[in-house]
């Protein structure tokens, strides 16, 4: 079997990356007939080349389509040379497409930069080689083009070769080939061109034919992710799924990852006949010898060198989405088969992929590229992207719209799942409600500034304060004096604020109080994330349904006023998003309602209803 190289090529139109893909594609004959003769007619009719062919129109044609489109971003061609199949990842080169550079970067293993000989290195080739180089990519070739309109000099090739090596050493590619080229002419296309006898390089096709652009770590030992555990009979079970790395035999011991358990393989699968052994890239069916219990998203390896599990990473993290990428926000992260609930503890920097830099950031806009700490709702098995790709690659998904909203690399974890405990202690939640003869819960308010929130609980917490209850309550405006003192009204401070309030209320909740929350608490993910945190019932979402108008009249600190001169910004309602809850506990109407009315209507639900609802949910 030939082997497959996949490269990304980043340069743009002017730097005359279409008409090389064009050239590769047709120099290895992938051209087809029909295809070709409508290239000459569009040549001549089109093209740029007089009555030559054109063969940036061969893959233009594709882009002006890929341009309409917002979805495939990235457009994929294949070609074929008697030594080796290639996929070549075509990303568009402007500013704001580094995501889509990510798309095609994530399964390359090599990256071909186009430069123009006849303008010299542009800032956008170091972006493009900060860009693949933090996307994992450690095979470079820079192809100088155009060497026919500087007539083949060799020191403007040499000049842009030593202007760039310096950031080849820093970002430390393993190889780095320069090759001097005329996409237009085929010189060093595919064969060696006399046009620059000073250059004793390969050609750029027989380099990519020959290069070792192994990406993951040589050696590493089997490991396979689990896609499906599979029962068709009783006498059967396997688990099917594509092996990562390393090989494995029948008779082989492996261990399953988490939990340890080991075994033996019985037989190995595929295409229902058995085979003696499987390697990397196979995807089989695995029977055990034992019944060890295995699901979906846990790791069969090798028993010699299991790998690792953790719940704390580091990562390289890029954001896909118009939805910012939020500290404190949680996601759900898909890791190879693994799904896990990740929250992103901590943004420690972004990177300016112009210079390398690193700059303080609170969120991730659409294109940027950080490194950040996430947190897993429980331990995941991985690799270090830089060992194994497949085990070491993930997606963001935002838990409400479904949207994928970040990719990252894994670069290590932070600590052992293994060293974590939960300190035991004997008085618990039960024993110190049950001395307050009552059930905790969390009352939490949303709704926007002045729409009654802090009155409602005000008077509700002194009617629960009457019939001997205990209470605490925690107000935006209060809480922020304090413990929140530090933080503002951007998204990243308001998520914050929220987190940091949700794990204050679990405490007052598990301290056995009937513990009410008032904030804005604009966002649908913090307040759905806050529910997660407390058990079924004991999370009361009351959404104070005042509409903006309303609030604005009423004004009570004059605020909206201010927000409305443009005196104070990111304000809710007015310049920053409220997200009404989807479906409340209970929904409180001001406008038609007394704070009485609201008030009893809370204390009702209380006494009747609550725990019935958690369970219909
Ligand atoms: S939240 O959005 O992070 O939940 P929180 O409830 O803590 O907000 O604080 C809201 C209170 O802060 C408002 O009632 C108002 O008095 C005050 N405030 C000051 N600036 C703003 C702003 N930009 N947006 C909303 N509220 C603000």
């Amino acid at each position: 079997m030939r082997d497959v190289l996949r490269f990304i090529t980043c340069g743009s139109v002017d730097d005359g990356k279409s008409t090389l893909i064009g050239r590769l594609l047709w120099e290895s004959k992938q051209v087809f007939d029909d295809h070709l003769s409508a290239l000459e007619r569009d040549s001549t009719r089109y093209g740029t080349q007089g009555d030559a062919i054109d063969f940036a129109l061969l893959v233009d044609g594709l882009q002006s389509e890929r341009e309409q489109s917002i979805t495939i971003d990235v457009a994929y061609r294949f070609f074929a040379t008697p030594r080796r199949r290639f996929i070549v990842a075509d990303t568009p080169g402007h500013e704001q497409y580094t995501r889509n550079m990510a798309t095609g970067a994530s399964t390359s293993e090599l990256a071909v930069l186009v430069v123009n000989a006849a303008k010299g290195l542009l800032v956008q080739t170091h972006r493009h080689a900060r860009i693949v180089s933090l996307l994992g990519i450690r095979h470079l070739v820079i192809a100088i083009n155009k060497m026919d309109l500087v007539e083949w000099d060799k020191e403007v090739f040499e000049a842009i070769v030593e202007e760039f090596r310096p950031l080849v050493r820093e970002l430390g590619f393993q190889s780095f080939q320069p090759i001097p080229i005329s996409a237009l002419n085929g010189d060093n296309i595919t064969e060696w061109s006399d046009a620059a006898p000073w250059y004793k390089g390969p050609a750029l096709l027989k380099y990519l034919e020959e290069v070792d652009a192994t990406m993951d770590v040589p050696n590493l030992k089997f490991r396979m992710p689990v896609q499906l555990v599979n029962r068709p009979t009783h006498d059967f079970r396997g688990y099917c799924g594509r092996i990562a790395s390393g090989e494995v035999k029948v008779g082989d011991r492996v261990r399953v990852v988490p939990g340890g358990r080991e075994s033996k393989i019985r037989s190995i699968v595929a295409w229902q006949s058995e085979l003696p052994s499987a390697a990397a890239g196979d995807s089989v069916t695995i029977c055990l010898a034992d019944e060890v219990d295995v699901s979906r998203g846990n790791v069969l390896t090798s028993s010699s060198d299991p790998l690792d599990l953790s719940d704390q990473f580091e990562a390289r993290v890029i954001c896909l989405s118009g939805h910012h990428l939020v500290a404190g926000r949680s996601y759900l992260m898909n890791l190879h088969t693994c799904q896990a609930v990740a929250t992103i503890t901590a943004i420690k920097y972004r990177v300016d992929v112009r210079t390398g830099s690193h700059l303080a950031a609170k969120v991730l806009e659409m294109n940027d590229i950080g490194v950040v700490n996430l947190s897993t709702d429980r331990p995941v098995p991985f690799e270090p992207y830089e060992r194994c790709r497949r085990l070491g690659s993930f997606i963001l998904v935002d838990r409400i719209s479904n949207e994928t909203v970040g990719a990252g690399m894994i670069d290590f974890s932070l600590r052992r799942a293994a060293n974590i405990h939960w300190q035991a202690v004997d008085i618990d939640k039960q024993a110190r409600a049950r001395q307050k003869l009552q059930q905790p819960v969390c009352l939490w308010f949303t709704g926007l500034s002045a729409s009654g929130k802090s009155t409602i609980a005000n008077l509700l917490e002194k009617r629960l304060f009457a019939t001997g209850r205990h209470t605490y309550m925690l107000d935006g405006d209060n809480v922020r004096h304090g413990l929140n003192r530090d933080l503002g009204f951007t998204e990243a401070d308001r998520t914050e604020n929220i987190r940091r309030v949700t794990e204050v209320a679990r405490l007052l909740v598990d301290a056995g109080l009937v513990t009410i929350v008032s904030f804005i608490s604009p966002y649908r993910a913090e307040r759905e994330l806050a529910r997660s945190r407390f058990e079924p019932g004991e999370f009361i979402e009351v959404f104070v349904d005042t509409p903006l108008e309303v609030c604005e009249q009423r004004d009570p600190k004059g605020l909206y006023a201010k927000a409305r001169r443009g005196e104070l910004v990111n304000f809710t309602g007015i310049d920053s998003d409220y997200e009404p809850p989807v479906s409340p506990e209970i929904r409180l109407d001001t406008v038609h309602e007394s704070v009485e009315q609201c008030v009893e209507r809370i204390l009702h639900l209380l006494e009747h209803g609550a725990r019935l609802q958690a369970k219909e949910r």
